[in-house]
């Protein structure tokens, strides 16, 4: 077969781990499989890469993605996807392997839709914002950072006797919020899927301060997590905790980081290569077996879809991911509404 694999949308530690697995296992399998850079952007240009094994060694040790990536604004047109078509045609694809978030793998599902090619989707981003997968490629180094980052924003906390607003990416999901706050201790974690509002959480986070900073507590530092999701702004809320504080608990002040795109990049854990590895050879067993519009995914926690001879990977169709990552969105999911209730139980307890 002829099989081509791109990267697509924010790009996710793990995916080149993906990329070179496609590319070994597929050549060794005696097929022939070529890159294709800039994710949907580099398709429409057919802008191709060919692999070439020395240049592929070790690279699943870096971060971002040797193949780059993009958010492409023409290929969901009408017109970007006849090229798209076209030049599926033209590079004479018999697969497809799509490494990307929700917006990529509609793009996969479009494509697969319209043409004979075999297009097989692999869940990747830090979010963890994808339908019937437990983790999809990239989450757990960004858990990592946040954790390491947030270790070493402690020991400045302490040394000062300071509360620290920490903002971590996940634009539609607390998933890394949550994740990192439970590993890193912090006293409180903020995420959209609560909803609350400005006026309520600021008042719910003067009382953790209260907590934290009460003389027999004896406690120097404070830590507050929030997800990018949350309505407002963390460096207004710092500045309208730094007011009340001023007056309540002399000697204390607040500060905010927001971490942004350097929970994305960095090198893979061990968890996210092997995963990435795990789907990616899945995905090539899946284009010979001649399956099309499905995901890898990994350990869905709604045990929905095909199990496969690993039994941490799951096929999914694509149109069942996307309707399950829509109820994630929208807050109808019982997996969200679980994480949230499970979180409810020990919210108490961060700051006691
Ligand atoms: O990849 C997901 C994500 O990192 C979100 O958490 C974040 O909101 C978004 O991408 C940022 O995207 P961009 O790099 O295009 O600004």
């Amino acid at each position: 077969m002829r099989i081509g694999v791109l990267t697509s949308g924010g790009d996710a530690p793990g995916m080149n781990a993906a990329v070179r697995t496609i590319a070994v296992v597929g050549m060794a399998r005696g097929h022939e499989v070529i890159g294709i850079q800039r994710g949907y952007v580099g398709l429409l240009k057919k802008e191709t890469f060919t692999f070439r094994l020395p240049e592929i060694d070790g690279i699943s040790r870096y971060g971002g993605t040797i193949l780059g990536s993009a958010r492409s604004k023409e290929f969901p047109t009408q017109e970007g996807q006849k090229r798209a078509l076209q030049v599926l045609q033209e590079l004479g694809l018999d697969g497809l392997v799509v490494i990307g978030g929700n917006g990529s793998l509609t793009g996969a599902h479009l494509l697969a839709q319209q043409s004979n090619v075999k297009v097989v989707g692999l869940p990747a981003s830090i979010d963890n914002d994808i339908g019937h997968c437990g983790l999809s490629i990239g989450t757990d180094t960004a858990v990592n950072t946040i954790v390491d980052a947030c270790d070493r924003i402690m020991d400045t906390a302490r040394a000062h006797q300071r509360a620290f607003i920490v903002e971590v990416m996940g634009r539609q999901s607390g998933f890394l919020a949550m994740r990192a706050g439970i590993a890193a201790e912090a006293d409180a974690i903020l995420y959209g899927e609560k909803q609350r509002t400005e006026e309520e959480t600021i008042e719910m986070m003067m009382n953790v301060l209260r907590r934290c900073f009460a003389p027999e507590r004896e406690k120097t530092r404070a830590l507050i997590i929030k997800a990018e999701g949350v309505a407002f702004s963390t460096t207004e809320m710092a500045t309208k905790l730094e007011e009340k504080l001023q007056d309540e608990i002399p000697g204390t002040s607040i500060r905010a980081t927001i971490l942004g795109h350097v929970v994305r990049g960095g090198r893979p854990s061990a968890l996210d290569r092997a995963l990435a590895q795990r789907l990616a050879f899945a995905s090539i067993m899946a284009c010979e077996r001649g399956l099309t519009d499905v995901m890898m995914s990994w350990e869905p926690p709604t045990r929905f879809g095909t199990p496969t001879d690993d039994p941490s990977v799951w096929i999914i169709p694509i149109a069942d991911m996307l309707e399950d990552t829509q109820n994630m969105l929208n807050g109808t999911s019982p997996i969200i509404q679980k994480r949230v209730q499970l979180l409810n139980q020990v919210e108490h307890l961060l700051a006691f």
